[in-house]
């Protein structure tokens, strides 16, 4: 037994911090993920940064009443004034600048509707994988967007991307009439993980041929495609808060069908599927252990290989002690009731 909760440090990465409407030109916005406070701003010229939100100076909230102008952000404090690599460029009451007084800066990248951070816990490493700009999430009107959502969850993203591996639990924990079928996963491009898998699927019409392939860009962004009934994506993103709880957000995209009601429909139906199934999945993710060497069935999915995946992203390294050391949560007396199938009594969301 051990007092940390998981073995794993911060991955690095890109992580998305929302969504680029959310980020109104000239007026920051206070963040926190990745167990650091942040601010996050746009310049009159269009350009996201994303820097820390203490001022070196006294320590005021760069976000909590910052301005914008000519591509820097001023205190709130004192006014001293910070440009966009986080360069101390003016003390209004001083003729010199403070050149020690920096802010890290951290790059960003707005792709495939999402605004996204690079993260090293060594903030010499420049990003060492570009997010690629998705076909499915660009202008033109084949593919359309259904609706996002998000869910804050008490795990690590580790051990909730493993539930991708995890062919079993969806019979179990999520009733499905059959689980997907492996036929791939290929981990040996860093930083990707493909995994390719055939699935039946329930639909009103019987059932029907389909495919589930996922392809993830690090520990950020994953893209899941469903094919078979229709043609989806689910471009799911997780950013860390802190170590033990994390931000999923799913951004839902159906290939037109060409009824622009039916589209939404469809995309809506799966929407509401895939979050019935988040709240399931929740409730085993926030009480379960995390075990350093699962006892596996032979025709469990690739758990182990996904974790040694996992492995490269964590530069701090993982601190598992033994192999029978079991990670666990904390006693909740007040949640000793929850179980999969009651978070989903009353699931269901509308776009
Ligand atoms: S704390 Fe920011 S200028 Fe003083
Ligand atoms: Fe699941």
């Amino acid at each position: 037994m051990t007092d940390a909760r998981f073995p794993f440090p911060i991955p690095f990465g890109w992580f998305c911090v929302g969504q680029p409407g959310e980020f109104e030109a000239g007026t920051p916005r206070a963040l926190y993920y990745l167990a650091t406070h942040l601010v996050g701003w746009r310049d009159d010229a269009g350009a996201l940064h994303v820097q820390d939100a203490f001022c070196p100076h006294l320590g005021a909230h760069l976000g909590h009443g910052g301005k914008v102008d000519d591509g820097c952000i001023t205190c709130p404090f004192h006014g001293w004034k910070f440009d966009a690599e986080g360069a101390n460029v003016a003390i209004p009451y001083s003729e010199r600048l403070n050149r020690k007084a920096r802010l890290r800066t951290y790059p960003v990248v707005e792709v495939n509707g999402l605004a996204f951070v690079w993260y090293h816990p060594d903030e010499t490493v420049a990003p060492m994988w570009e997010l690629p700009a998705l076909p499915e999430c660009d202008d033109d009107e084949e593919w359309v967007p259904v609706l996002s959502t998000s869910y804050e969850i008490g795990t690590t993203w580790q051990e909730m991307a493993e539930n991708g591996v995890d062919s079993a639990h969806f019979r179990y924990v999520h009733n499905t009439a059959t689980v997907p079928e492996l036929d791939s996963y290929d981990t040996s491009t860093f930083p990707v993980a493909a995994m390719r898998s055939s699935q039946k699927f329930q639909t009103p019409r019987g059932i029907v041929e389909g495919r589930i392939d996922s392809t993830s860009y690090g520990p950020g962004m994953s893209a899941v495609h469903f094919s078979g009934f229709a043609d989806l994506l689910n471009l799911a993103v997780t950013t860390p808060i802190e170590r033990d709880r994390c931000i999923i957000r799913f951004n839902f995209r159906v290939k037109s069908l060409g009824d622009a009601k039916m589209t939404q429909g469809v995309g809506q139906a799966f929407a509401n599927e895939v979050h019935k199934q988040v709240l399931e999945d929740k409730v085993i993710w926030e009480h379960k252990a995390h075990l350093v060497r699962p006892a596996l069935a032979d025709t469990d999915g690739p758990v182990m290989k996904f974790r040694k995946w996992c492995t490269q992203f964590y530069a701090e390294g993982v601190d598992e002690g033994d192999e029978r050391t079991v990670f666990t949560p904390p006693w909740w007396p007040d949640r000793a009731d929850e179980a999969p199938a009651k978070a989903t009594a009353s699931a269901r969301i509308e776009g």
